[in-house]
């Protein structure tokens, strides 16, 4: 029996998360739950799974959280930062699921970490911010970091039996997401509801948009070479339309290990949760006969800026990631509440990156900063893309 505690209880991964610890309650136990401010949807799951801790945004979430919740003594409600730090460190947890959505995700994850939990890892902006110190106290700590991005998850799966020194590359694969036959012309007309109708994938906003302009792939280019100790020359990104080969791993060989699957996330959460082992799923078994094809295509680089500008960020290394993904999140919700145009968001995040002198990111606190301080510029940055 795991103790676990779900951080991002609320979100699309956080649902599929519970959908999976319902289905095994002789082997996990849902201790704690995190979220934001949807504090409906968690006093909904309070009353199911019945946590013996929770931890909400702010001080007015909790408020409201106290209000809402039937039996007031059998949970305890945390807030803010200090809260999710404590909520992610629980004694008498074994694994937190780490599924808040964007920078927000990254003190609670290392506070897991440094308290000895493994820990199962959706939250890829931790790794694109603080991917090498994240590594660095996983090793110290002897924890497990187990990802449930399915790229990463076919990674693991795909290495599995094999010599890690027999890696030639690995290869991510992309949708290639909603624009992927737009022109440039096209893409500058779209709105977020364009943007937000992902053909394979249901997703929460922000990496929907991600998915999108193919940011997406470019922090996973990142997450995964921490994750799996590789060098950025050793990734090659693949878009593959029809989102059913996950990743692959090549080796010194020729040979190319792959893992296939349908595009549900129930899938990679419960390998993450159940590793080494496969959890039985209720989902159809794949019918590649029914599907006929399945293709590959280079991605557009020109078309897509935003990837081009994550690999840029990687190259550069130090602070560049972290102030990468900074201003890809305040572009991004300056985009979805219709702010600025699609085709601006890499335009802020460019500009941002020019203007930052990226330091070695040897702490935690340089690695805030500069998310700090690219959150700053690139809200100012904003006014010279306005719509209105
Ligand atoms: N969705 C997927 O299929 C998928 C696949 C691979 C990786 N991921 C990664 O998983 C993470 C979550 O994605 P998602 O799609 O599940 O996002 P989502 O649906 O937007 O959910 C985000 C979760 O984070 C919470 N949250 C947001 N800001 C917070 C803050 N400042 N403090 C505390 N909690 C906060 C939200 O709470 P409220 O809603 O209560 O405000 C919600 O529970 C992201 O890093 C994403 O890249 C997602």
């Amino acid at each position: 029996m795991k103790n676990i505690t779900l951080l991002g209880s609320t979100g699309s991964i956080g649902v599929n998360a519970l959908k999976i610890l319902e289905r095994y309650p002789d082997q996990f136990r849902v201790l704690a739950l995190g979220a934001g401010r949807n504090i409906e949807r968690l006093a909904t799951q309070i009353e199911q799974f019945h946590p013996s801790a929770v931890a909400v945004q702010d001080a007015e979430s909790a408020h409201q959280l106290r209000e809402l919740c039937p039996d007031k003594q059998a949970c305890r409600v945390l807030w803010g930062n200090e809260g999710f730090m404590e909520l992610a460190a629980l004694e008498e947890s074994d694994t937190v699921i780490s599924a808040i959505m964007g920078a927000a995700g990254l003190l609670p994850t290392f506070s897991a970490i440094r308290a000895g939990k493994d820990v199962a890892l959706a939250n890829k902006e931790t790794m694109v911010m603080a991917g090498g110190l994240v590594m660095a106290e996983a090793r110290k700590q002897g924890v497990s970091l187990l990802p449930i991005d399915s790229e990463h998850s076919a990674i693991l799966q795909s290495l599995q039996g094999h010599a890690r020194e027999d890696v030639r590359r690995i290869i991510l694969t992309a949708s290639g997401g909603p624009f992927r036959t737009f022109s440039l012309t096209q893409m500058a007309e779209v709105t977020p509801d364009d943007a937000l109708n992902h053909p394979n994938w249901l997703m929460g906003p922000k990496i929907t948009i991600d998915s999108a302009t193919l940011m997406n792939k470019g922090l996973e280019a990142i997450e995964a070479k921490w994750l799996f100790d590789l060098s950025m020359d050793q990734i090659t990104i693949l878009v593959h339309p029809q989102s059913i080969v996950h990743s692959m791993v090549e080796y010194r060989d020729g040979s190319t290990i792959a893992q296939l699957g349908a595009p549900d996330m129930t899938i990679p959460i419960a390998y993450a949760l159940s590793y080494p082992r496969h959890l039985e799923s209720l989902l159809p078994p794949l019918d590649l006969g029914s599907l006929g094809t399945l293709s590959f295509e280079e991605p557009d680089l020109n078309k897509f800026k935003c990837l081009s500008l994550a690999l840029e960020a990687a190259s550069t290394g130090g602070t560049m990631p972290a102030v990468l993904n900074a201003a890809n999140e305040i572009a991004v919700s300056a985009f979805l509440s219709g702010k600025i145009r699609f085709l601006a968001i890499p335009d802020v995040i460019e500009q941002t990156m020019q203007k930052h002198a990226p330091l070695p990111g040897k702490s935690i606190e340089e690695v805030m900063d500069a998310d700090g301080w690219a959150r700053k510029i690139a809200k100012a940055l904003l006014n010279e893309f306005d719509l209105k």
